[in-house]
């Protein structure tokens, strides 16, 4: 059977961007034909400046939302990354195989550490290691499917990279995976900035929607979103970003083509005043079941108990034989 493993970092409240691009298709499809397992990826969201208590409450609420977005821990395995020492140890020997260029070419190391170094800060070792440890996360558990949105191609691909080498060096141990992106809405743009991807990492954000949003902000924030100096509703992502945007949410939301949707509008307005209701009505049962679990904490740590116990077994025996393919001696 098919194994899909992908993950969420903790690092911000979650948000349309990672529903559309990721989460929604866990819950409506990966986990009804695969052996799925999803993953809350704590120790990612140590690469940068953290406060614990933060991190500690946003890896329970993205586990939560994960749950509110239909993942059924009958049909897959949902735990926290922290929880599977698997993923710690096989990083370590992926560190061995990965090279110092191939890290620092990644964009994303890039664009933070860039960033970082403007603001005067330091940049964290882990942070330019951190598609190590994603490469751990997904050959661990023999993935062969990892569906993502745009921004996590370059990162799924070192994982290919590292498989491969690993393989050639030391003999056949990892499945090499392959990143699986969404038909619509791979990369959900910032509604006040529709050149820039809709971030949770960003504070405030009046051009990101949370999925907790009311949705009286969230008809807020769609309704004042950026859109071109045109008239027209085309659909081109170069031209006119801001209209494209909206195009994709609304197709995302409701089915449908973004090209095919652009013609049956107007006006901007009436375009907006759609989306605004698709993102409401898309997300109103999500926040539901939410509520419903946050009044039930104890379900979710349980949940999260299980599925770290599954997922540590699933991802033992092949980090072992790495251990063993590498060189190192058996514990015994
Ligand atoms: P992250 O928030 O970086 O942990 O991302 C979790 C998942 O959501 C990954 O598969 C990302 O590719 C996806 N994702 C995050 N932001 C967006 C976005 N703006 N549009 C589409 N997918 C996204
Ligand atoms: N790096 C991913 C992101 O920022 C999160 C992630 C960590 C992940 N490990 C993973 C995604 C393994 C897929 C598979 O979105």
């Amino acid at each position: 059977m098919t194994r899909i493993f992908s993950g969420v970092k903790p690092t911000g409240h979650l948000t349309l961007g990672n529903y559309l691009g990721a989460v929604r298709r866990w819950a409506d499809v990966d986990q009804r034909r695969a052996d799925a397992l999803f993953c809350v990826v704590d120790l990612h969201a140590l690469t940068v400046d953290h406060d614990p208590a933060r991190v500690r409450r946003l890896s329970r609420q993205a586990a939560t939302l994960l749950l509110a977005s239909g993942l059924d821990p009958r049909l897959c395995t949902v735990f926290v990354q922290s929880h599977v020492d698997e993923h710690a140890r096989l990083s370590y020997l992926l560190e061995c195989v990965a090279t110092d260029g191939e890290m620092r070419r990644m964009i994303q190391y890039k664009e933070k550490s860039a960033r970082e170094r403007e603001r005067g800060g330091s940049v964290r070792l882990s942070l330019l290691t951190y598609p190590v440890l994603m490469a751990a996360d997904i050959l661990a558990y023999g993935t062969d499917e990892v569906p993502v949105g745009d921004d996590q191609a370059q990162h799924v691909e070192l994982a290919r990279d590292l498989a491969v080498r690993f393989n050639q060096r030391y003999g056949h141990t990892f499945v090499v995976p392959r990143a699986t992106r969404p038909a619509v809405a791979a990369r959900v743009m910032n509604l006040q900035e529709p050149t820039s991807k809709m971030g949770k990492s960003e504070d405030v954000g009046p051009g990101i929607v949370y999925l907790l949003d009311e949705p009286d902000v969230i008809r807020k924030k769609v309704m004042r979103a950026v859109t071109d100096s045109g008239r027209d509703v085309v659909y081109d992502r170069e031209a006119g970003p801001g209209v494209a945007n909206l195009l994709e949410i609304l197709a995302a939301c409701g089915g449908g083509d973004p090209e095919a949707l652009s013609g049956t509008y107007a006006s901007y307005g009436a375009l907006k005043k759609d989306v605004a209701d698709a993102v409401v009505e898309v997300l109103r049962p999500v926040q539901q079941r939410h509520k419903e679990l946050c009044a039930d904490p104890a379900y979710v740590e349980d949940v999260l108990r299980q599925g770290a116990e599954k997922a540590r077994k699933t991802a033992r025996p092949t980090v072992d034989e790495a251990y063993a393919a590498i060189g190192l001696l058996p514990a015994g």
